[in-house]
């Protein structure tokens, strides 16, 4: 089998892919939807391509150089088997919450999630050890000291109801990687609205060979598995109203909060880095074959490092967020915007639009774009039809397909 590797940078999205015996005019096409003169082809008939969608941007922390490549990191023998939370774990907090002023018996606990009274305590001193303030001993019953902000399940699953998020959330205490999980479940055929949210990554990733810093329970580390029926092109679409449906969903949830958007996939306050979003693609020369768009929020946060342009929720507006709500929001305001760039024609033009209006970065700024060692500067003019930024400079007007795009 043969096959190219290569990294092909446009639109703030970095497309790495590998071809596989493919016939020349698929190629054509490979090549005409990602606008890569370099691509070469091996042998007739099949193509099959693994894309990866990023670019290089700036991050919410310390930026450390990745091993590997990305590509090799989606395998699904490079991610670490994680395991997800013990779904009684979720059923013992939502039985807890939903008799939250009285003492739960463990016996009563233990019928409930078809196990024994000493399971259940061993369960909840695991729940004690993630952070739950739950009162009380074997003797006396249970009763929650107050509301958990995990990002469990059975405490989601009923805020996502006719949503596509509903049915297959996983949840991980602790995990390499949520877009990694995604990414690997799926190649194994995991369906279209699978979620996978952790409370902590120990090898979050960036865009670039950025890492992505996720401290436990402190942010939102979410990646969701799309495969909608879109050409390849229409990706950086999807990315941009992703960062439409962070933005609503802050708003949301506190509307005095209103990040600002960057092209293509920050979310900035004050600017400073407060969401990055990681697109991941496997598909076919024309058609997506699924999607893994990967969002991290900096939420409760108290402190960055001084030198790093990021910041959180807590610290730009001095108190402590729900995660629980601005996840469920995020999820339902994904599902709109996803809704309709799928089944609405006019989706596409209306998402470029309000990324646009919604973004101080798309019209009139002074910028620096920095992409594989070069650089050019000029002013923002707008986005073109296919969501690609347009910079003015003294030799005219430059489509910007990539690189990281910087104030001047
Ligand atoms: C960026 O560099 O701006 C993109 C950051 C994306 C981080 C998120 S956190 C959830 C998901 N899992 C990852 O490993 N990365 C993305």
């Amino acid at each position: 089998m043969a096959w190219q590797s290569n990294i092909i940078s446009r639109t703030g999205i970095t497309y790495d892919y590998r071809l596989v015996r493919a016939p020349a005019e698929i190629a054509g096409q490979f090549r005409q939807n990602f606008e890569h003169p370099r691509i070469a082809i091996a042998g007739p008939r099949r193509v099959a391509a693994q894309v990866v969608v990023s670019s290089r941007c700036a991050h919410n922390l310390g930026i450390g150089k990745a091993p590997t490549t990305r590509a090799q990191k989606t395998t699904p023998a490079a991610v670490h088997a994680p395991q997800p939370t013990d779904l009684r774990l979720g059923r013992i907090v939502r039985l807890l919450m939903e008799h939250a002023t009285v003492v739960v018996s463990g016996t009563k606990i233990a019928e409930e999630i078809s196990s024994t009274r000493s399971e259940v305590w061993r369960l909840i001193q695991q729940l004690r050890g993630l952070g739950v303030d739950v009162a009380g001993h074997p003797s006396t019953g249970y009763q929650l000291r107050s509301v958990p902000d995990l990002l469990l399940p059975e405490i989601l699953r009923p805020l996502l109801r006719g949503t596509i998020f509903d049915k297959r959330l996983h949840h991980f205490y602790k995990i390499g990687s949520t877009n990694s999980a995604a990414m690997a479940a799926a190649a194994e055929d995991a369906p279209e609205g699978s979620v996978f949210l952790a409370e902590e990554q120990t090898s979050g990733r960036g865009r670039g060979a950025n890492s992505w810093q996720s401290p436990r329970s402190t942010g939102i580390y979410c990646s969701v598995v799309l495969r909608p029926s879109l050409p390849p092109s229409d990706v950086l679409t999807l990315s941009l109203a992703t960062g439409l449906a962070v933005q609503a969903a802050i708003r949301q949830v506190d509307s005095r909060v209103v990040p600002d958007l960057k092209w293509p996939n920050d979310l900035l306050i004050d600017s400073k880095k407060v969401c990055g979003i990681l697109t991941e693609m496997n598909g076919e020369a024309t058609r997506v074959r699924h999607i893994v768009v990967g969002i991290g929020i900096n939420v409760n946060q108290e402190s960055f490092p001084k030198d790093l342009p990021a910041t959180s929720l807590r610290l730009a507006t001095g108190s402590e967020w729900s995660r629980v709500e601005l996840v469920a929001a995020l999820l339902k305001s994904l599902d709109s915007e996803y809704q309709q760039l799928v089944e609405i024609p006019e989706a596409r033009e209306s998402i470029l639009q309000r990324f646009a209006e919604n973004s101080s970065w798309t019209f009139g700024k002074r910028v620096r774009i920095e992409e594989n060692g070069s650089a050019f500067e000029g002013v923002t003019e707008g986005l073109d039809g296919r969501g690609f930024l347009q910079v003015r400079t003294p030799h005219g007007v430059q489509t910007v397909l990539s690189g990281t795009v910087r104030a001047r």
